[in-house]
Formats: structure tokens, sequence, C-alpha cells
């Protein structure tokens, strides 16, 4: 079969496109023939060797994907060949790809398969920082950094579903107007806006009660500057590299307004609390079967362009989820 490989990390030019040999199932293991393996911005992190789990190497890149099933293991009950499914794993960027039967995630028939490609990562991480995290509430008001990205339109989606009021920063005019398109609520270019006082001025000076930023760099100062008493930041992202400056006078000098600053990683929920989130991925692919959620596929390409995906990705010219059709 075709897969990506990276036998060293680096630039976009060390994921090759080779042969491999087809994976078989083994005891309680489900093989997958991919339809669409997600792009995540993990993967370009994997690539350059930043991410804090990277795999050994030599590596195939992939953190989710949909598809059928092409066979199973013994004693695999939960899903049976020819099924569409969607699963949260690794080795992704692949022809087929190998998985334990409860990574796998039955999905209700007639799915398109690309957009269900687009759901786990992307939609579970909103759907737990926004639940399971936050517990938001309608009527609360949450700033999202990125929010023409992957997570960002899962963000928009689930928080309007659950009644909160959504401020999102991006970067270029045209993803201003995408984010409108998904329905958000007030939009800041923060290259050319002065994001503090356009977000003082919306929420009346009163600050917003969550932060979700999958940013880092130098952005949590101004993060902490707009949280509403008893406002709590989610930190869930490294895009622009670790945070900046000293974090505890960063907090210190907010000390008074009883704020939070939590991490997230979603491999927590699958790991720690694996009924959880497969309760979640139920509920996330009803959705998605309801329309009531509708992932944004900004292109499919062949997995052979998957270093012009990973680009593209880094380029911050996304909107939406990149998937790479093997
Ligand atoms: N913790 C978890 O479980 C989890 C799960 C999924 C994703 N994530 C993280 O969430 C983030 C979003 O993931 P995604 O796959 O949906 O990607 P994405 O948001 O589609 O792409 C990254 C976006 O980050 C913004 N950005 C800001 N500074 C950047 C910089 N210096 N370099 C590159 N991009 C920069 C850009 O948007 P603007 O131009 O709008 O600023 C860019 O489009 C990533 O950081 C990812 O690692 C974490």
């Amino acid at each position: 079969m075709k897969a990506i490989r990276i036998y060293q990390t680096g630039g976009a030019d060390v994921l090759q496109y080779e042969d491999v040999e087809k994976p078989t199932p083994g005891n309680g293991q489900v093989l997958v023939k991919v339809a669409a393996a997600s792009v995540n911005f993990a993967d370009t992190m994997v690539r350059r060797g930043t991410y804090p789990f990277m795999p050994p190497l030599p590596a195939i890149p992939g953190l989710e994907c949909s598809g059928l099933v092409e066979a199973v293991g013994d004693e695999v009950t939960r899903v049976r060949p020819g099924q569409p499914v969607a699963l949260l794993g690794e080795k992704c960027y692949a022809q087929y790809v190998l998985a334990d039967a409860a990574s796998v995630t039955p999905l209700p028939e007639g799915l398109d398969l690309d957009e269900a490609a687009a759901v786990i990562v992307n939609y579970a991480t909103a759907y737990h920082m926004l639940h399971t995290m936050a517990q938001v509430q309608p009527g609360q008001t949450i700033l999202v950094h990125a929010a023409a990205g992957g997570v960002g339109t899962a963000v928009i989606q689930l928080a309007k579903e659950a009644g909160a009021k959504v401020i999102g920063l991006t970067s270029s005019r045209e993803k201003v107007a995408y984010t409108v398109q998904q329905g958000i609520d007030y939009i800041i270019n923060y290259r050319t806006d002065d994001v503090v006082k356009r977000i003082m001025e919306i929420t009346y000076n009163r600050g917003v009660d969550l932060v979700l930023n999958s940013v880092a760099g130098d952005t949590f100062a101004r993060d902490l500057e707009v949280l509403a008493p008893f406002g709590n930041l989610i930190w869930f992202g490294f895009a622009a590299g670790p945070p900046e400056g000293n974090l505890a006078e960063q907090l210190a000098t907010h000390f008074g307004k009883s704020v939070g600053i939590r991490t997230f990683v979603i491999y927590t929920v699958a790991q720690s609390a694996p009924d959880l989130m497969a309760q979640s991925l139920e509920r996330l692919f009803a959705h998605l079967a309801d329309k009531k959620i509708r992932p944004h596929v900004h292109e499919r390409m062949p997995l052979s362009e998957a270093a012009r995906a990973h680009e593209l990705l880094e380029s911050g010219a996304v909107m939406g989820k990149l998937i790479l059709k093997p």
C-alpha cells in the first residue's frame, strides 16, 4: 500500500510518499481502508520534531481518519467489514490503517466521509473544552484564537449551539468573512485592530468568561487582561511557540480577578475517560448526520501531496480542515 513516511524531522520535504507493507489485524484490532485522512496542526509539529508526544522514527503521521472496515481480528464485535467508521489513532496518512477496536467509532450510514474525518480531533476538542472543562452556560462570552481554523470552526458552531456569544481572533480579511459565514458574533483582525480595546467595547468593559488559546507565544498577557472576574483561560496549543514571558508575574497582575489557567489535550479524555470520549463522539456524529454541525473542508488533496498540505496549513491560509485522499 502507499503511505507517507518520515525518516527525519524537518521541512515539508521530509514527507516521503512510498510503498509500505499493508498491515493485518491481530486480536482486538480493526483494519480500515482509509477514505479521508485529516491534516492536523499536530502533524506539522511531529514532522518538525516539536510535538510533545513524538512517535519513534521512521513514522507514518496522521492522528485521525474515516473509512470502511476492511477486516477485523479475533474478538472484535464492535464493527464488521464494510461498515463506515472514523478513528482517533496513528499512522493515518496511508491507504490502510490498523486500530484498536475501542478507538474506532461506527458512523451512521450515508455520512460524507470527508466531513466525518474532520470531526474527531477538532470537534471533540471544542466539545470537551466547552462542556467538560468550562461547563459553558448560555449567555457567557468566549474568546477563541485562530477562529477560522479547524478547531476554531468547531468552537464557533458548538458554542453557538450552547447559547454562548463568540468573539474570534484571526489574521486576514478572507478569514474574517469566513468566520462571519460560520455564525461568529464578533471577529477581530489581530494584525490590524486593537484587540483589548475591541473586546472591552464588545463586553461593556466586563471582559470574557472563557478564552480558548491554541497559539501561546506572547498572547497570554493579553488574554489575562480581557478575562472577566472568575474567568478561565484554556491553553490547548502552541501554534506560535511556547508561552513567552513570566506566567506567574502575568497571573499576579490579575490576582484580584480570581481567574484560572488550565491546559487541555484531547488524549486526556481518550485515555482517562474513554466512556466520556465515546459518548461525545456518538453525539457529534449524530449532530453531523442531522446537519447541526458542518465541518468545512478547505481542500481535498491526494495523499501524495501531503507536503503541500503541511505547507498550506503552516502558512496560516487554511479555513476549516484539510483532507488527504489516499
Ligand atoms: N490540545 C489538543 O487536544 C488539541 C487538539 C486539536 C488541535 N490543537 C491545537 O489547536 C490549534 C489549531 O489546530 P488546527 O489543526 O485546527 O489548526 P488551524 O487552527 O487550522 O491552524 C493554525 C492557525 O493558528 C493561527 N496561528 C497563530 N499564530 C500562528 C503561527 N505563529 N504560526 C502558524 N499559525 C498561527 C493561524 O490562524 P490565524 O491566522 O487566524 O491566527 C493558523 O491558521 C493547533 O495549535 C493545534 O496544535 C490542540
